[in-house]
């Protein structure tokens, strides 16, 4: 008999190789190697391709009239840049526990109060624990099935067979095909089905959303082995132990990425955050020293949220450095300018920076707020609540300009703040707005001259 061929796949990124490593060269992961069998089974009979191999002009494809569909979450409709593309595959990850199988069992509650008939496929619950489930959430109507099945042949032949307009796989982890000899999970069966799917997809023109959970080292395999092959990739992230949950594109062929939808969860099921700064600003104290309100563009859409640093003296030689929520390379660089250019003494202080509210924003923006904040637990000096910030400082310690200064003016306003310190370049007619003073400032020192 011949050897079976086998060949090692990272669980975290999809990398081949002949041979077992400890690091993966793809994507640097440690321990994520697993061995596979890739060879088809004798006797696995070659599934037909459903599109046609014809190639067309241009000119001669026709459009449908109904483009897209609300999927009843304007939250999600944002993510997916506008609402759900017939026939598109979806992909929505995230860590196991957050939410993404509520998420979907409410778009299908939501799909199905508009007569559209969707199937959700689950591998992971029985019928009776997704009805439990669904008694949480609410009342539902009979366009919505339900299905529990694992084995690919059997659902593309009841989606053939029934042909619903959205179909929710849940998870695209516990699928498997008998084509191929691996186990559920691994990066061959993962990918195998992703395929199978995205021709269900295009052939049938159902949308599918797929559920990938974001794995912890190679027990399966992650979706960002299948990122490449879906037309859209959300992620639903979020602090555990916080309410809200953030729907962040990161992927889509279909409109902008990097939007995202805030949602909460309540005890039935998720609600949207229609609000998002005012949300974010809710826990901020009044009169405290390191607190500062800064404002960061997600895709189109400014949101305002608090900064806060707490600076002291530090009891060791190496002070100890933390940021949450923001990246602590930048918060670092960042105290490196201030050292510099402001003479303060912060490498004998330890210095911690926190996103309030547990949300994760890079956006170079937001680096005045950190600025300031830091400053402000130096000198022990509270910051005007009444005041918003948003710039990005250079290593001269100078205040550049960011995008979308108009928008990020308008929220500030619209949430009720009277003074904005923004970069000196942004100062032009177009940007002035009643109701709201407008600091510009160009370098560090001038702001901070200005408001402590
Ligand atoms: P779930 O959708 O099962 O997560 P995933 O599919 O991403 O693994 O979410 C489970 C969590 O959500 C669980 O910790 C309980 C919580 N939850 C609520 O707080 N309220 C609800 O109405 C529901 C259905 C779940
Ligand atoms: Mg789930």
């Amino acid at each position: 008999m011949a050897k079976a061929k086998t060949i090692y796949f990272c669980q975290e990124c999809g990398h081949e190789s002949a041979k077992w490593m400890g690091q993966c060269p793809g994507c640097k992961q440690w321990n994520t190697f697993v061995e596979e069998t890739v060879e088809r089974r004798k006797g696995a009979a070659e599934k037909k391709p459903i599109l046609g191999a014809s190639p067309v002009i241009l000119a001669d494809i026709e459009m449908k009239r109904e483009e897209r569909f609300t999927s009843g979450f304007p939250e999600l409709d944002r993510v997916l840049g506008g609402g759900i593309v017939p026939a598109s595959l979806v992909l929505v990850g995230g860590d196991p526990g957050i939410g993404k199988s509520t998420l979907l069992l409410q778009v299908c509650q939501k799909l199905s109060a508009q007569q559209i008939q969707v199937l959700y496929i689950s591998g992971e619950e029985s019928l009776q624990q997704i009805k439990i489930r669904a008694q949480r959430i609410g009342s539902f109507t009979d366009s919505l099935f339900l299905l529990c099945e694992t084995n690919l042949d059997i659902i593309d032949g009841v989606l053939r067979k029934e042909k619903p307009q959205v179909v929710i796989i849940d998870s695209i982890q516990t699928m498997y095909s008998e084509n191929i000899s691996s186990s559920p999970g691994s990066v061959s069966q993962v990918r195998e089905a992703t395929a199978a799917f995205m021709q269900l997809a295009k052939g049938l023109g159902i949308t599918i959303f797929i559920v990938g959970h974001v794995t912890k080292e190679g027990v399966v395999a992650g979706p960002r082995v299948l990122e490449h092959m879906v037309d859209t990739v959300l992620y639903f992230e979020g602090d555990r132990h916080a309410a809200y949950r953030i729907l962040r594109g990161v992927k889509n062929r279909f409109g902008s990425t990097n939007e995202i939808g805030v949602f909460e969860m309540r005890e039935q099921g998720l609600a949207e955050v229609k609000n998002p700064s005012e949300y974010m600003l809710s826990g901020k104290p009044k009169d405290a020293s390191g607190s500062v309100v800064a404002c960061s563009i997600e895709g189109t859409r400014p949101i305002l949220l608090e900064v806060q640093a707490l600076v002291c003296r530090s009891n060791f030689g190496i002070p100890r450095r933390t940021a949450d929520g923001t990246d602590t390379n930048r918060v670092n660089l960042l105290m490196a300018v201030l050292e510099k250019r402001l003479n303060l003494r912060l490498s004998e202080c330890d210095a911690y920076v926190n996103i309030a509210g547990g949300i994760k924003m890079n956006e170079p923006a937001l680096d005045l707020g950190i600025v300031l904040a830091i400053i402000s637990s130096y000198k022990e000096r509270c910051i005007d609540e009444k005041m918003i910030c948003f710039g990005e400082v250079g290593l001269s310690g100078e205040v550049r300009a960011v995008h979308m200064a108009k928008q990020r003016i308008l929220e500030a306003r619209k949430l009720g703040f009277t003074t904005c310190i923004l970069p000196k370049v942004s100062l032009d007619a177009q940007n002035n707005v009643d109701g709201i003073t407008l600091l510009g400032v160009e370098n560090v020192q001038q702001a901070v001259r200005k408001i402590l």
